[in-house]
C-alpha cells in the first residue's frame, strides 16, 4: 500500500497549477470505516438519476381516471391519475419497473448507510471539535433523507400510502390548539382533499435540493479541514496517513461508485419491492391490516403503540385535549431530532473539552459515550420491534397486548441495561488492552515453573528497558493481540536502538 503524509509530495500531481494541486495532492486515510458516508453519497447520485428519470412519467394528480393498460386484474378501476401513472410506469414504460425499483432500493441504501455512518461518527467521537458542524450537517441529511423517502411513498397514492396518509393527517391533528388547522391547512380541506399528492411531490423535489445544498455545504467544510484519522503508527494531530486523491484514492472511490451502482442495479433488476399494483387504489375509508412502515419509520409506528392512552386536558377556554398521539408522534420525534444535534455540544461540556481532535477515540476509550450510544440504540430497536408487534404477536401466537406491555416495560428496563452492560465491556476491553501492553501477547505456549505451578509465556511488545521493563503506554490504538501483528506498535514504542535479538515491535514476529 503505498502510504503519504499530508504536505508536498512528489508524485505528478505536484506539477499541477497550485489550487488543483493541494486537492490532487490531499490525503485520505485509508479505513474501511470511511467507506460508510460514501456509500450514501453514491446511492445519493443514484437517486437523483433514477428520480429524475421517474419524474419524466409520474403524474402528481388526484383528478380521477379509469384504468384500462395492460394489468387486467385493475382495468375499469377508478384511481387517481398519481396511482394510473405508477401503474404503468410498471407496466408500460420500457424499463420503468426496473427504474421504479432501482429507486426505491436507492432509499432503502442510502438510508442505512447514513445511519451506520452516523453510528461510526458517533461512537468514534468524529463529531468532537472541530466537527460538529459535519455532524449537524450529516443528522440533518437523514431526516431529510426521511422526508423525502415518505413523500416517495405517498406519492404513488395506492392502497398502502393511504394508511400513511390518514396517520400523518391524525398526527397533524394531535396537536394541542392549531391541530385542526394544520391538518385542514396542509390537506387543503378534509382529509385527504384533492391537493396533498401534489404538495407532498412537490416537497419530494425540493428535499433533494436541500440535500444537494447540505452536502454541498458539508463537502467545503470537509476540504478546509484535514479528515479525521485512526491513531496509530506514525500517526498524530498534525499529519494524515493514507492515500493521495490521485490517483490512489480517487480510483478506490471510482471503484467504490460503480460497486455500489452495480449492487443496486442487481437488486433493482432481481428483487421486487413496493409492488403498488398488488395493493390497489387508495380509498380514504379502507386502511389495510397489517401494514408496515419502511423499517426507518419503524420506531414511531413503535412509539405510537407503546404510549399508554393518557390523555391530558389544558385548562384554556373550555379545555383543549392533548390526544397520546401527540407524545408519541410529534414530541417524541422532535426530541430525537434537537439530542442528537445537541450531544457534541453537551458532551464538551460535561468533559471540559475545548480542544481540536483529529485523532478518532475508540468507543472502549470513551466508555460513556459509547454506553450512552448503547442505550439510545436499544431503546430505537425496542420501538422499532414494538412497530411489529402485530406481525410478532400473530407468528408466535402470544397476545398483542402481552407484546404491547413487554414493549413498555423493555423500552423503561432495556436502555438502562444496555448502558451498563456496554459500559463494563469497554473498561474491561480497556483493561485487557493494558494487560497485553504491560505483559505482552499470549504465545499460548504454557510452561511449567521449578515449583510444579504454570505460567503462560507472553511475547513483548518492546525492549526491556534498563530496569528490565518492557511495558508501553496505553496510547489508544489498536493493541496486537496476535504474533504477526507487532507491528501496528511502532509508533508508541520507546525509541530505542533495534538490536539482532529485538523481536519486539520493529519487526513481524
Ligand atoms: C432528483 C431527486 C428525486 C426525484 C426527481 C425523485 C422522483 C420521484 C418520483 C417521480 C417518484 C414517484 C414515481 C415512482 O416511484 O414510480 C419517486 C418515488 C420515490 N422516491 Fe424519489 N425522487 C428523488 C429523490 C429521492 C430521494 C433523495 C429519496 C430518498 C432518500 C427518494 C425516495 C423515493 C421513494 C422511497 C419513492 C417510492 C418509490 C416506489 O416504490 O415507486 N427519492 N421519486
Amino acid at each position: 500500500m503505498n502510504e503519504h503524509s499530508h504536505g508536498p509530495g512528489r508524485s505528478a500531481a505536484t506539477r499541477a497549477v497550485p489550487p488543483l494541486r493541494a486537492v490532487l495532492n490531499r490525503v485520505f486515510p485509508d479505513h474501511w470505516s470511511f467507506l460508510l458516508g460514501q456509500i450514501a453519497l453514491y446511492s445519493f447520485v443514484v437517486l437523483l438519476v433514477s428520480g429524475t428519470f421517474l419524474a419524466l412519467f409520474f403524474e402528481p394528480s388526484m383528478e380521477e381516471a379509469v384504468y384500462d393498460g395492460s394489468y387486467t386484474r385493475l382495468q375499469g378501476t377508478t384511481m387517481s391519475e398519481a396511482y394510473a401513472s405508477t401503474v404503468d410506469l410498471s407496466f408500460e414504460v420500457r424499463g420503468g419497473l426496473f427504474m421504479r425499483q432501482l429507486h426505491h432500493w436507492a432509499a432503502m441504501l442510502f438510508m442505512a448507510s447514513i445511519v451506520v455512518y452516523l453510528l461510526r461518527v458517533f461512537f468514534t467521537g468524529a463529531f468532537r471539535k472541530p466537527r460538529k458542524a459535519q455532524w449537524v450537517i450529516s443528522l440533518l441529511l437523514f431526516w431529510t433523507g426521511l422526508v423525502a423517502s415518505y413523500t416517495g411513498y405517498m406519492v404513488l397514492d395506492d392502497g398502502m400510502s393511504a394508511s400513511g396518509m390518514r396517520i400523518l393527517s391524525a398526527i397533524l391533528m394531535s396537536v394541542p390548539v392549531v391541530g385542526s388547522w394544520l391538518a385542514m391547512s396542509v390537506f387543503g380541506g378534509e382529509y385527504p382533499g384533492e391537493v396533498i399528492i401534489g404538495r407532498l411531490y412537490l416537497l419530494h423535489l425540493l428535499t433533494p435540493v436541500l440535500m444537494i445544498g447540505l452536502a454541498a455545504v458539508g463537502a467545503v467544510l470537509r476540504l478546509r479541514q484535514k479528515p479525521a484519522q485512526w491513531p496509530g503508527a506514525h500517526r498524530s494531530s498534525t499529519n494524515v496517513v493514507g492515500q493521495r486523491a490521485f490517483p490512489q484514492y480517487a480510483a478506490k472511490q471510482t471503484g467504490l461508485f460503480l460497486g455500489v451502482s452495480a449492487v443496486l442495479a442487481l437488486l433493482g433488476g432481481l428483487f421486487q419491492i413496493n409492488p403498488i399494483w398488488l395493493y390497489g387504489p387508495s380509498h380514504a375509508a379502507v386502511a389495510a391490516a397489517l401494514s408496515q412502515p419502511a423499517w426507518y419509520v419503524m420506531f414511531l409506528d413503535g412509539a405510537v403503540r407503546l404510549m399508554p392512552p393518557w390523555e391530558v386536558t389544558i385548562p384554556i377556554g373550555d379545555g383543549y385535549a392533548v390526544p397520546p398521539l401527540f407524545w408519541a408522534a410529534v414530541v417524541l420525534p422532535t426530541i430525537l431530532v434537537v439530542l442528537p444535534i445537541a450531544y457534541p455540544f453537551i458532551e464538551a461540556r460535561v468533559r471540559r473539552d475545548r480542544r481540536e481532535h483529529h485523532l478518532l477515540e475508540r468507543p472502549r476509550d470513551a466508555p460513556a459515550r459509547t454506553a450512552s450510544g448503547a442505550m439510545a440504540v436499544t431503546f430505537y430497536l425496542v420501538l422499532t420491534l414494538a412497530g411489529a408487534g402485530d406481525v410478532l404477536a400473530l407468528t408466535f401466537h402470544i397476545s398483542a397486548n402481552a407484546v404491547t406491555w413487554a414493549g413498555r416495560i423493555g423500552l423503561v428496563l432495556l436502555p438502562a441495561v444496555a448502558y451498563w452492560i456496554t459500559y463494563r465491556i469497554c473498561l474491561g476491553l480497556q483493561q485487557h488492552d493494558r494487560e497485553v501492553l504491560a505483559r505482552g501477547v499470549e504465545t499460548g505456549i504454557i510452561r511449567r515453573l521449578p515449583d510444579g505451578g504454570f505460567t503462560e509465556i507472553h511475547q513483548p511488545l518492546a525492549q526491556p528497558d534498563d530496569q528490565g521493563r518492557s511495558a508501553l503506554p496505553y496510547a489508544g490504538s489498536a493493541v496486537p493481540k496476535k504474533l504477526n501483528h507487532l507491528r501496528v506498535l511502532e509508533a508508541v514504542e520507546p525509541a530505542s536502538p533495534s538490536t539482532p535479538l529485538d523481536r519486539g515491535v520493529r519487526r513481524p514476529v
